[in-house]
């Protein structure tokens, strides 16, 4: 890790890598001395890590849990207001905690109410997932989705403090896991060519949870460097948008085929197609992107397209809300592994001929 990646660790929030998730938490309790504390859980983290937090942090064990509905659907305002409704009555004042436990559904939604509850109380997010901890939890997003729009209300506020562990990952699944390594892919392809290898070494399953958590760690930086430098996405954050135009689209039109993948999947095919228009547009190293693609290949498996799906995928991509208009499609795309290039616009053409050697490259 270089020493600007660990200087960017001081700035704002503070961020705390450890197995020891319980002093940590009761560390920041100390230091903070809240009036009261809440935890918000989801149905699942309520059953597989309140019960282990509570005997590892004092602070957890005394204080009030709120439970809300576990799944993307339920991150929305009725969950919303039970947990302000709940706040209200059972006390809570501009100094009490909330600490979120759980995945990015929790940590998304626990940091808006908190943030929005008295005019802001203090929260720390505890993420429980690999993709909660590697994306979720940090840079300061919070929001809840509205209308059937993703995300569409929230607010702009960091946690107080992120205490970010693999201990409680040994209850996920495969899939879960390896869709939080998709992101990590994508941070490590936007930083430096040792991550990249490292990543590819093995699979997600195969790391101790020691090495794990030094991988996280090496990944979270990298997105907190880049937030900190651009915390409103003005410009530096758009490189996170690695991936993520086609990915969304991908994951758009699974949705709409009513067979929906994860998040992290249609960002790892959305990887190899991004990186066949950087290969093609800036000349990024074929030998990095079929390396990258085997890889996909065999941990994430292939998500069946054929050329009939084309104007769909790039009507998706068209509407991405990251475009400044429909006229353009905009990409992140690099030129090589850590030199990356905001704000490319690209032809129908050329993403047609990048969706026929993704198919390639995937053997379908
Ligand atoms: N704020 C941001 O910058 C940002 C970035 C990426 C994603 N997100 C948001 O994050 C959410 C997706 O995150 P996610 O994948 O963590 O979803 P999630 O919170 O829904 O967690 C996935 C599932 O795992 C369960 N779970 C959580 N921890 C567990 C554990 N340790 N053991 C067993 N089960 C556990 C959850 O209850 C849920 O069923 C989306 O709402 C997305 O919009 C936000
Ligand atoms: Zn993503």
């Amino acid at each position: 890790m270089s020493n600007d990646l660990k200087q960017s660790n001081m700035n704002s929030q503070e961020l705390v890598f450890t197995n020891n998730v319980g002093a940590a938490i009761d560390a920041v309790v100390d230091r903070l001395k809240p009036n009261n504390i809440f935890v918000l859980v989801d149905t699942n983290t309520a059953t597989f890590v309140l019960p282990r937090l509570q005997q590892q942090s004092r602070a957890v064990a005394e204080a009030k849990i709120i439970t809300t509905k576990a799944g993307d659907i339920h991150k929305n305002l009725e969950s919303t207001q039970a947990i302000w409704r709940t706040l209200g009555e059972e006390g809570a004042t501009r100094h009490s905690l909330m600490i979120n436990v759980g995945g990015g559904v929790v940590t998304d939604m626990g940091a808006f109410a908190a943030a929005t509850f008295k005019r802001g109380i203090q929260f720390i997010n505890v993420p429980t997932t690999l993709l909660g901890a590697v994306d979720a939890s940090v840079g300061g997003k919070t929001g809840i989705n509205f209308g059937n729009l993703k995300n569409e209300i929230g607010v702009f506020r960091e946690a107080d403090t992120v205490v970010l562990s693999t201990l409680y990952f040994n209850t996920l699944n495969t899939e879960e896991l390896s869709s939080g390594y998709a992101e990590m892919l994508k941070h490590a392809l936007l930083s430096d060519a040792a991550s990249f290898d490292s990543l590819l070494s093995k699979h997600v399953e195969d790391f101790d949870s020691e090495e794990l958590l030094q991988l996280l760690e090496a990944s979270v930086l990298i997105k907190k460097k880049i937030v900190d430098a651009d915390p409103t996405e003005k410009g530096l954050r758009k490189s996170l948008n690695l991936g993520h135009t086609a990915g969304h689209a991908f994951e758009s039109l699974a949705l709409e085929r009513k067979s929906p993948i994860p998040h992290g999947y249609a960002v790892a095919y959305g990887l190899i197609t991004e990186l066949v228009l950087s290969h093609m547009k800036l000349q990024f190293p074929s030998s990095q992107l079929h390396r990258l693609a085997a890889y996909i290949k065999n941990v994430y498996g292939a998500f069946d397209f054929t050329c009939d799906d084309y104007p769909r995928l790039i009507s998706l991509m068209r509407h991405d809300k990251k475009n400044l208009s429909v006229s353009e499609i905009n990409f992140t795309l690099l030129r090589e592994v850590g030199d990356v290039q905001i704000n490319c616009v690209i032809a129908e053409e050329d993403i047609k001929a990048a969706l026929d050697i993704t198919r390639d490259l995937l053997g379908i």
